[in-house]
């Protein structure tokens, strides 16, 4: 997403974030200007249901590029580059953007923008072995504290932590590393500093990691405002580390 700045500052990043319900959108849903890799993995998805996320995220991420930065969302290219951040790319035009999906459930989640960006949505179920994946992918401390906790209060203290961890992934493109998960530390922020939103509803969490600064339009359909977040990488056990989420 272009800038027409030429101030020498840095140009503000635009996000633009949608909440949709994949059964509500999978009629009007085209495959328009899908690359040969999206339509074979199509394919291969046997799951109905899975097979309608994917078709829903691919759809509407062509859809919200295109309110963006113009264009039909038929020109747009998608591509994942192993380790990088999703794209989408119109060739004729020579724009580029990035992208991130998540689904659980009905719910689908896309964003786009012009920096990296990776988005998260969980449903909060308490029916994992929280406190062992705690010890494994989130901070030290994090850990810590959801092995002091149980029922939901457990479930929604971790699926904090993780959906911030997948959404940072995403943004690098390496999905959720557990050496790394462990080492990200986070802190309140104010808006102009954050670089990761949260907002949490009674049975979901939803988070958007972006560029610091950016401009967000999120369409989330939550009632709370977003928890602002920056976050940072520390080492596994340092003690001295302030709060975490
Ligand atoms: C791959 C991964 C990012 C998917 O996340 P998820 O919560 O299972 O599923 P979501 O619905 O939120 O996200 C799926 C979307 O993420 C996107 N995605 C998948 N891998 C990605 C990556 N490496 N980078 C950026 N985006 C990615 C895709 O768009 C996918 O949707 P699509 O297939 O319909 O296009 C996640 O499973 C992961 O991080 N795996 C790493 C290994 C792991 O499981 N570690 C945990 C051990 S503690």
């Amino acid at each position: 997403m272009g800038s027409d700045d030429s101030s020498g500052a840095t140009p503000q990043a635009r996000v633009v974030l949608r909440v949709d319900s994949v059964s509500a959108c999978e009629a009007q849903s085209d495959r328009q200007g899908w690359s040969h890799l999206e339509r074979a993995r199509y394919t291969e998805i046997t799951d109905p249901g899975r097979k309608a996320q994917y078709r829903v995220g691919h759809w509407r991420v062509r859809g919200l590029a295109s309110v963006v930065l113009g264009g039909l969302p038929g020109v747009w290219r998608y591509e994942r580059p192993p380790g990088e951040c999703a794209r989408l790319i119109d060739d004729e035009r020579g724009l580029a953007c990035f992208v991130s999906i998540s689904h659980v459930d009905d719910y689908i989640v896309c964003a786009v923008s012009d920096d990296v960006v990776g988005t998260d949505i969980e449903m909060i179920r308490d029916e994992r072995e929280l406190s062992a994946l705690a010890k494994r992918c989130l901070a030290p401390r994090e850990a810590e504290v959801i092995a002091q906790l149980s029922g939901p209060a457990q479930a929604t203290a971790f699926y904090r932590g993780w959906a911030i961890r997948e959404a940072l992934g995403k943004a690098a493109g390496t999905g959720l590393v557990p050496g790394t998960a462990r080492r990200i530390r986070t802190l309140p922020a104010a808006p102009a500093e954050a670089t990761l939103r949260l907002w949490a509803g009674a049975d979901r969490v939803l988070v958007l990691a972006h560029a610091a600064g950016a401009q967000i339009e999120a369409f989330t359909g939550m009632d709370k405002a977003p928890e602002n977040f920056r976050w940072y990488l520390g080492e596994p056990r340092q003690e001295s580390d302030p709060e975490d989420v």
